[in-house]
């Protein structure tokens, strides 16, 4: 087995315990497993790594305002002048006692990662992964996605003066998270097929095409990710909720926000490790199943779901999100579209909103509080992953309908008596 020891990080396979050099441009390792960013934490110190943190948010450097940068010492071993950045991160933590109340715990927050660049949580990753990719000299990325993904990477690649190439669900992806990678100049394949196929096709043609791969599969992607976690918890000073919901499909975050914790963990930041659950849509949860199932094994189902962005059967990082549930002792569920629907729409009426996939947090916390799984005195933070923008036909038909929390549009003549009425009815 090959051994790589000094460096400032490496990539594991996870399956075999191969090590390889950092800048490869190895995505999985040769016998199959996924990869992970290992770093040797035994040579940082908890407490002045926070410091250093808290010192960089006074810093005008492009390096420090960055909400996935200003945490580098965790997140990749580059130099200031090779990343790819956006001023990505720094998103809102948001309290919102009223829907703390209505879902029975305590307290409730909402990071809101649709305040990122594109207007979703990818950018983090995608600032590390095609800041790596130019470092190695790629100059062709792509991925396959549900819509954000692509967004994402097609407008780093862009600042990053790379050639991008996309594929999506023909028919599956929301219009405006298509219209970024179109805007931002990606090649754009609309697959007549699903996410998953997308992924395959995709992974198998990368290397005779030339192209590396930034899907979660990537260990950078994940490095970037953590900082979400990251971000939570200094807003809460350190002192951890009792969980943590996030919404699950490639499960990217999943694995990405239970290696942020213990590494957190690891370094004596955190004292206690909040507990994960991961919330899919019914429609599309085979990790929900395998947790069901006492994790005996992963079943790829064919996904349908109204929040096309986890629309997604086969997740890539099952290994490393298994793991990851375990370890924060986690909890595993899935809810109706209808319950996204309904959830979303009291996200969105509180003033801050979010896609239909962002909200599967919100409906899962109730029913994870209803089955007892989650106490009436919980602390929780719940991760809204997209913006309210991304898919606005969900939004308009779900208020167009007869839906619970719908406010449909009125029309009206175009006079003063009928615009008096219209409005002295409300
Ligand atoms: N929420 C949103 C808004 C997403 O776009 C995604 C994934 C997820 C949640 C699921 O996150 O994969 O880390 O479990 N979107 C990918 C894409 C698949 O292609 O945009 P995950």
């Amino acid at each position: 087995m090959a051994t790589v020891t000094t460096r400032a990080a490496y990539l594991r396979c996870i399956e075999c315990g191969e090590e390889h050099e950092a800048w490869g441009t190895l995505t999985r390792c040769e016998c199959g497993g996924l990869l992970e960013v290992v770093r040797d934490l035994s040579a940082l110190d908890g407490d002045s790594l926070r410091r250093t943190w808290e010192a960089r948010r006074l810093s005008l450097l492009p390096e420090d305002r960055s909400g996935v940068w200003r945490f580098r010492d965790l997140v990749a071993p580059l130099a200031a002048s090779e990343l790819v950045a956006r001023a990505e991160g720094n998103t809102g933590l948001y309290p919102v006692p009223h829907l703390a109340a209505l879902a029975g715990v305590s307290e409730l927050r909402l990071k809101h990662e649709g305040e990122n660049p594109t207007g979703s949580f990818k950018d983090r990753g995608m600032t590390v992964g095609v800041s790596v990719a130019r470092k190695l000299g790629a100059s062709n990325v792509a991925c396959a996605s549900t819509g954000n993904t692509s967004a994402a990477l097609a407008s780093y690649a862009a600042l990053g003066g790379m050639g991008c190439v996309v594929l999506v669900p023909a028919g599956k992806t929301s219009p405006a998270k298509l219209s970024q990678a179109l805007a931002y100049g990606a090649r754009t394949l609309a697959v007549r097929g699903d996410f998953d196929v997308a992924l395959e096709l995709l992974q198998k043609l990368a290397p005779e095409l030339g192209l590396y791969v930034l899907n979660s599969v990537n260990p950078w992607r994940l490095e970037g990710q953590k900082t979400i976690m990251f971000e939570v918890l200094e807003a809460l000073e350190w002192e951890p909720p009792d969980w943590i919901i996030v919404p699950g499909g490639n499960l990217g975050n999943t694995a990405a926000f239970s290696k942020a914790l213990l590494e957190l963990r690891e370094l004596g930041i955190l004292d206690r490790l909040p507990r994960l659950a991961v919330v899919q849509a019914h429609g599309a949860s085979p990790f929900a199943r395998a947790y069901e199932g006492g994790w005996l094994e992963l079943l790829p189902q064919r996904a349908d779901t109204l929040a096309t962005a986890i629309r997604i059967g086969n997740p890539v990082n099952y290994p490393k999100a298994s793991r990851g549930v375990r370890a924060l002792r986690g909890a595993v569920i899935s809810v109706q579209d209808a319950e996204i629907m309904d959830a979303k729409a009291l996200i969105d009426r509180s003033g801050i909103g979010c896609e239909p996939a962002s909200a599967a947090s919100l409906a899962g916390l109730r029913k994870l509080r209803e089955s007892g799984v989650i106490d009436e005195d919980a602390r929780v933070v719940a991760v809204l992953t997209g913006h309210v923008l991304k898919d606005p036909d969900a939004t308009s038909e779900y208020h167009s309908g007869q839906a619970p929390n719908a406010n449909p549009p009125i029309e009206v003549e175009a006079d003063e008596a009928a615009i008096r009425a219209a409005i002295g009815d409300s």
